[in-house]
């Protein structure tokens, strides 16, 4: 079995490794050079995953026909932004086989659209001419790519369009350190990871305000509410917010020394570099950035509050300081828990 992923960044080259385990060949596409050499070179991938070595039967290639040859599986595995571009891509390829699945595991919307990546990948599929050759899921859940390097149990949820057999998948896709649920709950689990990262920079703002684990808590559980809120106006269902890709995803996020966007939201209240330039100076995607505005703009849509979210957008986007952003968050008017 071969699998072909989308991308040579943290995720991809962790995840690949996992697979390797099971898969004769694992794939990944890039456009640096740099870490294909290095992954076909030396089997590591420095600029990600440090010294980890990656097995044998992985390999780079900057060539996507190359990646598509008789792939059985396509994993998207670049940041949310940058899903159309190489889904179009890779839809036109003469090496796409038809029945080929199509397993996003970027987090997040595409901001311009306001659209769940998988409808994304849906749509550039349609625009190729092959839109019902390629089944479309996706794979999402508290994994944060070190720890799955270190092979550390972790669990992720595969939620995919009906008329697949997504368990036979789900079997082929887990491993000893990697357990694989289903749910067919695809919108409301694409929702729930996408937007968690946003209260991952509420969380990493509190630590840098120098807040405790009361405040920490607080933000955790009310930003999973209002994010349900979102996600049930969607389409979600809210079951799926209390599960891997929503609560668990968040806990890990939040409370994670490797999540960066927490680590982000930390650094912004230092106040020694500007959000932007905070993140010009990383090589690694925050996503939480993008949705704080996707999920704001879907909020007026929909006429749903997230208040927390609001906060984040503005710190970031509007100059407000981190310090007033929580002051008015804990001035809001009194209301009960449960509405
Ligand atoms: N890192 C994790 O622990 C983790 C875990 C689960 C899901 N994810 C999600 O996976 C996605 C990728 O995250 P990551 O951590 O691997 O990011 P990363 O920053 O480590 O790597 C991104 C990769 O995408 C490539 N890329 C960027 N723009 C591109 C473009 N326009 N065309 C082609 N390739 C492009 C980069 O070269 C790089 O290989 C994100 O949506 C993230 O939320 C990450």
């Amino acid at each position: 079995m071969k699998a072909a992923i989308l991308g040579t960044g943290s995720w991809a080259s962790a995840f690949g490794r996992h697979l390797c385990h099971k898969w004769g060949r694992v794939v990944l596409w890039g456009i640096e050079a740099r870490q294909v050499n290095s992954i076909n070179t030396t089997g590591t991938n420095p600029d990600y995953l440090g010294d980890v070595l990656l097995p044998p039967n992985m390999r780079g290639t900057l060539d996507l026909d190359d990646a598509l040859y008789q792939a059985d599986l396509l994993f998207v595995c670049v940041p949310s932004q940058a899903v159309r571009e190489v889904m179009a891509k890779a839809a036109q390829s003469p090496n796409f086989q038809p029945g080929t699945p199509v397993i996003n595991m970027a987090k997040g919307f595409e901001v311009t659209t306001l659209e769940r990546l998988s409808e994304v990948i849906e749509e550039e599929l349609d625009q190729a001419g092959c839109r019902n050759d390629h089944p479309v899921a996706v794979l999402l859940g508290p994994s944060h790519a070190e720890e799955v390097a270190d092979e550390q149990p972790t669990a992720v949820v595969l939620a995919g369009q009906p008329g697949t057999d997504w368990a036979c998948w789900q079997d082929k896709i887990a491993g000893p350190f990697f357990r694989v649920y289903t749910n067919d709950d695809m919108a409301g689990v694409e929702i729930a990871s996408g937007f968690k990262n946003i209260i991952a920079l509420a969380v990493g703002m509190a630590d840098g305000l120098g807040a405790g684990d009361n405040t920490r808590g607080t933000l955790m559980t009310r930003g999973m509410i209002e994010l349900s809120r979102l996600g049930i106006a969607l389409g979600g269902k809210k079951e799926t917010f209390f599960g891997l890709a929503g609560i668990g995803d968040m806990i890990t996020t939040c409370i994670s020394r490797h999540s960066r966007n927490r680590n982000f939201g930390e650094a912004v209240t230092k106040g020694e570099k500007s959000p932007q330039e905070i993140l010009e100076g990383s090589i690694q995607v925050v996503e939480g950035v993008h949705m704080a505005k996707a999920a704001l703009k879907l909020s007026e849509k929909l006429n749903v509050e997230l208040p927390i979210t609001k906060q984040v957008h503005d710190v970031l986007f509007s100059g407000k300081p981190p310090r007033q952003a929580m002051r008015e968050l804990m001035e809001r008017q009194l209301r009960p828990e449960l509405d």
